[in-house]
């Protein structure tokens, strides 16, 4: 009964099954804008989800968070949803279990009554309920089963004697935008790589195996055989664009001011590839002084 005040309509609980393992890559945890182009639409997105146990960092104390199960794909935050709640009738979201387990669970949006409180919200099937709030008081939605999200949900507004306005926050998976990269070489065949918008260019291509040591650079800093470690002085790691600079974030004056005579040039280390998210294709050349 108690249901029925809440939730116009549920859906039967689909089979639980354990958790998938938590992805192993950190840009879930920091969550982006969400980009109606980057959507995975229903019911794709459904196995995609996944939920990790983390420490508490600057960002979020710890507990259980959901994430995307693959590095291709992330989790970002709606902006808050209200919502007007009237007292005998439901919130309108349809909800479905994607799995569970024993501590934990993951329960999306699955359908919104047409004409009731949640079709007027910017939130949609294959979304995931993250938290509820009214008058001050909130309950986190997130990473629950399905018994535990109705539990909050009725702890929350079940008692609920008069119209009330309620704040819905909302999460949706989405694809990870991505960049092509193709790297000229003058030791080594054209090459291309597919990296995540956001991703470091020099860390990224170390951890491919690719060497950023031009010994012909002009260098800096005190010198030597190695770099400077990232810190913008050493220019071994120098690399010259030849398509797609604006998809890297912007040079600072140092690096400005050291490439003065290449404006095409930019320092690996210090640079974002997909910078504000942007997706296309991206030509690099590596150690331009030896090309
Ligand atoms: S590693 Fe030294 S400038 Fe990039």
């Amino acid at each position: 009964m108690l249901l029925n005040l809440l939730l116009l309509s549920l859906l039967p609980l689909a089979s639980p099954f354990l958790l998938p393992p938590p992805p192993p890559s950190l840009p879930t945890a920091l969550r982006a804008l969400v980009d109606p182009l980057l959507s995975v639409p229903f019911p794709a997105s459904l196995p995609l989800w996944s939920a990790e146990v983390t420490e508490g960092n600057m960002f979020r104390p710890a507990g259980t968070y959901l994430c995307a199960s693959s590095p291709s794909h992330s989790v970002a935050a709606l902006n808050p949803q209200t919502l007007a709640f009237v007292p005998g009738g439901g919130l309108g979201f349809v909800l479905e279990e994607v799995a569970s387990s024993a501590s934990a669970g993951i329960t999306c949006v699955s359908e919104l009554v047409p004409g009731s409180p949640a079709a007027a919200t910017g939130i949609e099937p294959g979304d995931c309920l993250t938290s509820i709030s009214c008058g001050g008081r909130a309950v986190s939605l997130e990473a629950l089963g399905y018994d535990a999200t109705i539990e909050a949900l009725t702890g929350l507004i079940g008692g609920l004697s008069a119209p009330a306005e309620l704040t819905v926050t909302a999460s949706r998976l989405q694809r990870t935008p991505m960049v092509n990269v193709t790297l000229l070489s003058p030791f080594d065949p054209p090459q291309t790589l597919s990296m995540p918008a956001g991703s470091n260019l020099r860390r990224t291509l170390l951890v491919r195996g690719f060497k950023l040591n031009d010994a012909l650079a002009e260098r800096f800093d005190s010198g030597g055989t190695g770099d400077c470690g990232a810190e913008g002085t050493c220019a071994t790691c120098a690399v010259s664009v030849q398509r797609g600079m604006e998809l890297l974030s912007p040079a600072g004056l140092q690096e400005q001011q050291i490439f003065q005579n290449n404006p095409r040039w930019r320092m690996a280390c210090k640079v974002v590839v997909g910078h504000g998210g942007k997706e296309g294709e991206l030509v690099v050349r590596l150690s331009p002084r030896q090309s």
